[in-house]
């Protein structure tokens, strides 16, 4: 690539790539494991098939009745009213960030965020030149207000970024938090407050859906991916007041999403219950590790979502590899000393709590005992 006369602020960036491996236990990108039931297949089957007659012309460029099964789904589940005009659908949620900070974002402005945190929205801020700053979390991977309004103050972001609940640690921002990070950020006519729910759906807190009304610059992210266990379609969306929604237009590509992916979504919508079955199942195998990290004295983060970041590993890179050689897939974060674990089905989960037990368990030869330090 080094040849290639690539923008000079791209220049030694990675390409964006969570290690992708064909083992039988995959607890590393936060997937719903749950197929889609039978009756689901049918509906999407059936849905795509009376399409396809109509694959030479160009999908509806507004996805209207996509746009419409989304807001009736999010009025229901975030028991707010929300209309077509306050939903806007991408593939996938990362496209929802891509546009926003190819709208709001640029070379001459600033998104801030609160590490760690989705390295995505880091890396779609810097691909559309728009400079990225972000602050830490405390140490219980809270958001630290004080910390907050101050370096909103000082960098004087265009666009915030909160994800809540907070990939990879699982922690939730409360609404009272949100709503005082908007009075901080929307204090400048051009803040904007993103709240990234790619996990909403797993959270015991209530969505920043609740907030939007009276609140034109606040914009909530949500995905198909996750509590829909539909990642592979690329259905993602906004909700946000109608102007928000219509300043979309202005970036995203003519006839971004497709004819398939738009009924097989609504299609989807129409079984969100069946779809979502699994949600409760998830919280229960994401608390069965929590408690197995604890119970062996490992730190595990508060998570609300599917997931939960687990750490005392002295030597988490090696965990990760002994995990993976026992063909359990997970994520390093990049966090020195902690590995995220996806909730899976009960057998995957008991897979992976009896391969730790055994990384864990076995004492491990005495160099590397001080390397890994007294829980690896
Ligand atoms: C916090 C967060 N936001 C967004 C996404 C992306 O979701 P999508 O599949 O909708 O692009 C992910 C995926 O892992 C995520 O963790």
């Amino acid at each position: 690539m080094s040849v290639l006369p690539i923008r000079p602020d791209l220049l030694g960036h990675e390409p964006y790539g969570a290690p992708q491996a064909d083992v039988p236990v995959r607890l590393n990108t936060n997937e719903n494991p749950f197929r889609p039931p039978p009756a689901v297949r049918r509906a999407i089957t059936e849905a795509m098939a009376g399409a396809v007659g109509d694959l030479n012309r160009y999908p509806d460029r507004d996805a209207r009745r996509l746009r419409l099964a989304l807001a009736e789904y999010v009025s229901r589940q975030t028991r707010t009213t929300v209309g077509a005009e306050m939903v806007w659908a991408a593939n996938g949620s990362n496209e929802i960030f891509s546009q926003i900070l190819q709208l709001f974002g640029s070379s001459r402005r600033t998104a801030l965020g609160f590490e760690p945190t989705y390295s995505v929205h880091r890396l779609i801020a810097e691909n559309t030149g728009t400079r990225y700053v972000a602050i830490r979390r405390r140490d219980d991977f809270r958001i630290g207000m004080a910390d907050a309004i101050r370096g909103i103050d000082e960098f004087r972001p265009d666009v915030v970024l909160v994800c809540s609940p907070n990939n990879p640690t699982g922690t939730s921002t409360t609404l009272d938090d949100l709503a005082t990070l908007y009075d901080a950020v929307a204090s400048r006519p051009e803040g904007i407050l993103v709240v990234d729910e790619a996990y909403g759906e797993f959270s015991s807190h209530p969505s920043a859906v609740g907030l939007l009304a009276g609140r034109e610059r606040l914009i909530v992210a949500r995905t198909m991916s996750k509590a829909f266990a539909f990642a592979g379609a690329r259905v993602g969306y906004l909700v946000a007041d109608p102007a928000v929604v219509e300043a979309m237009g202005l970036v995203r590509l003519p006839y971004h999403l497709s004819t398939l992916t738009q009924v097989a979504a609504v299609a989807v919508l129409d079984h969100a219950r069946s779809m979502q079955r699994g949600v409760a199942e998830l919280r229960r195998q994401r608390d069965r590790i929590a408690d197995f990290a604890r119970e062996r004295g490992l730190p595990a983060a508060e998570s609300d979502a599917n997931f939960v970041l687990v750490g005392g590993f002295g030597d988490s890179q090696t965990v990760w590899r002994l995990l993976l050689d026992r063909g359990v897939l997970v994520r390093d974060v990049e966090l020195p000393g902690w590995l995220r674990f996806s909730a899976g089905t009960a057998a995957e989960t008991t897979t992976l709590l009896s391969a730790l037990s055994e990384i864990i368990d076995v004492p491990p030869e005495p160099a590397k005992r001080r390397r890994h330090g007294p829980h690896s």
